[in-house]
C-alpha cells in the first residue's frame, strides 16, 4: 500500500516484486487486488497472465496474456483499495474520506483514534496521511471484523502504521493511555454521542473530531453533546458527481438545418431510408455525461474542535 524508498519518502517509484499486492485493472469498474507470486497465473476473459512476467516491471505497466489480451498493474493506493476491498460493513468512499482527512488536518506524525474500524476503508487513508512517523489506533467491538481488518492491513503493508483494538467504544470509551495525546478522533458509530465525552478526553487541546452518521437525527443528538466542550461545530454532506467520457461519432449530414446527431461508435446502425450517411460525414467527438453510478447520500460529516481548558 505504502511503498517507501530508502529516504522514507512515500513512493511508487520502484518495480513490482514477488510478494507485492497489486491492483489488476481491466477497466474502471473491473479491478481486483492480487498478491504477486512468481509461480502463479491470473486467468480472466483476456487469457492467462503469468505473474513472473510482471516482476521487475514498474507499477502502471500494461501486461499481456497468452492470447494478446492486456490489463494494467497498478499500485495499491488507498483510493483503489477502497474500490476493491471486501465489504464486511458499510464503508466510507473517497468523497467523504478526502474531506475527512483534510478537515481533520491529518498530516504526517499525527496520532489518530478511530472507531469503528469496519472494513478499514477510511483507516487505510488515515494511515497514509500519518505516515511515516504517525499512528492510527482503530477500535471495533466486533472481534472477527477487527481480525479481518488486521489481516488486510498486513496485506496492504500498513500494519506498522495501524493498531487494531477490540473494544466497545460507546460504553467503555477509548483507552486512558491515549488521554490528551490524540490530534484527531474519528467516529463511525451508531450512537456517537455516547463516545464523544471520551473522545474529548483523548484529544489534545485544539484537537479535531469528526463523526460520520447516515441520519440527521444522529447528527442532532451528537451536536447537542458536542456543544459543551467543542467549538467550530459544522456538518457537511459531500455529494460527488462523476462523469463518463465516451468517444461518439458525430454525423454532420443528418439534418438539413446543419445540426448533427451523435452515435456511440460500437453500436451497429440500420441504414436509414430518409438520409444516406456517407463514410466521410461522421467524425469522432468526446461526449461527457453524468455517470449512472454516481452515489447520492452517504452520510453527514460533523466536525468540531476541542475547546482549550483556559
Ligand atoms: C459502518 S462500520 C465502519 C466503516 C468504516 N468507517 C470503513 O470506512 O470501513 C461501523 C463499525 O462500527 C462497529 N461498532 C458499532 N458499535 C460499536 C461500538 N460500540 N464500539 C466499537 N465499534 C462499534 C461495527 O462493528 C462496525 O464494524
Amino acid at each position: 500500500m505504502l511503498l517507501m524508498d530508502s529516504s522514507k519518502k512515500i513512493s511508487f517509484n520502484r518495480c513490482i516484486r514477488d510478494g507485492d499486492l497489486v491492483i489488476i485493472y481491466e477497466r474502471h469498474d473491473t479491478m481486483k487486488a492480487v498478491k504477486v507470486c512468481e509461480n502463479s497465473v491470473l486467468q480472466n476473459r483476456f487469457g492467462i497472465f503469468k505473474h513472473s512476467d510482471w516482476i521487475g516491471k514498474p507499477f502502471g505497466s500494461k501486461v499481456f496474456s497468452n492470447k494478446g489480451g492486456f490489463v494494467y498493474i497498478l499500485a495499491p493506493t488507498p483510493e483503489l483499495w477502497t474500490l476493491v476491498l471486501s465489504h464486511r460493513t458499510q464503508i466510507l468512499y473517497i468523497a467523504d474520506i478526502s474531506f475527512v482527512v483534510m478537515y481533520l488536518e491529518v498530516v504526517p506524525g499525527c496520532l489518530v483514534l478511530e472507531s469503528g474500524t469496519g472494513s478499514g476503508s477510511l483507516t487505510t487513508s488515515l494511515a497514509r496521511a500519518v505516515a511515516p512517523t504517525g499512528h492510527v489506533y482503530t477500535f471495533d467491538f466486533h472481534e472477527q471484523r477487527a481480525a479481518s481488518a488486521r489481516e488486510d492491513f498486513e496485506r496492504t503493508g500498513i500494519s506498522n502504521l495501524v493498531t487494531v483494538g477490540v473494544r466497545d467504544i460507546q460504553s467503555e470509551g477509548f483507552p486512558d493511555e491515549f488521554s490528551g495525546l490524540a490530534d484527531s478522533v474519528f467516529l463511525d458509530l451508531p450512537q456517537p454521542w455516547l463516545a464523544i465525552p471520551s473522545a474529548r478526553n483523548m484529544l489534545k487541546q485544539d484537537g479535531t473530531l469528526c463523526s460520520f452518521s447516515p441520519c440527521i437525527e444522529q447528527v442532532q443528538r451528537s451536536c447537542e453533546t458536542l456543544r459543551s466542550d467543542f467549538t467550530d461545530i459544522r456538518t457537511f454532506e459531500i455529494l460527488l458527481r462523476m462523469y463518463e467520457l465516451r468517444e461518439w461519432k458525430i454525423d454532420h449530414s443528418k439534418f438539413e438545418d446543419g445540426s448533427s446527431i451523435a452515435y456511440p461508435p460500437c453500436k451497429r446502425r440500420q441504414p436509414s431510408s430518409e438520409v444516406s450517411v456517407g463514410e466521410n460525414t461522421s467524425s469522432p467527438a468526446v461526449v461527457a455525461r453524468p455517470s449512472a453510478e454516481t452515489r447520492g447520500h452517504t452520510g453527514y460529516l460533523t466536525f468540531a474542535r476541542r475547546k482549550c481548558d483556559s
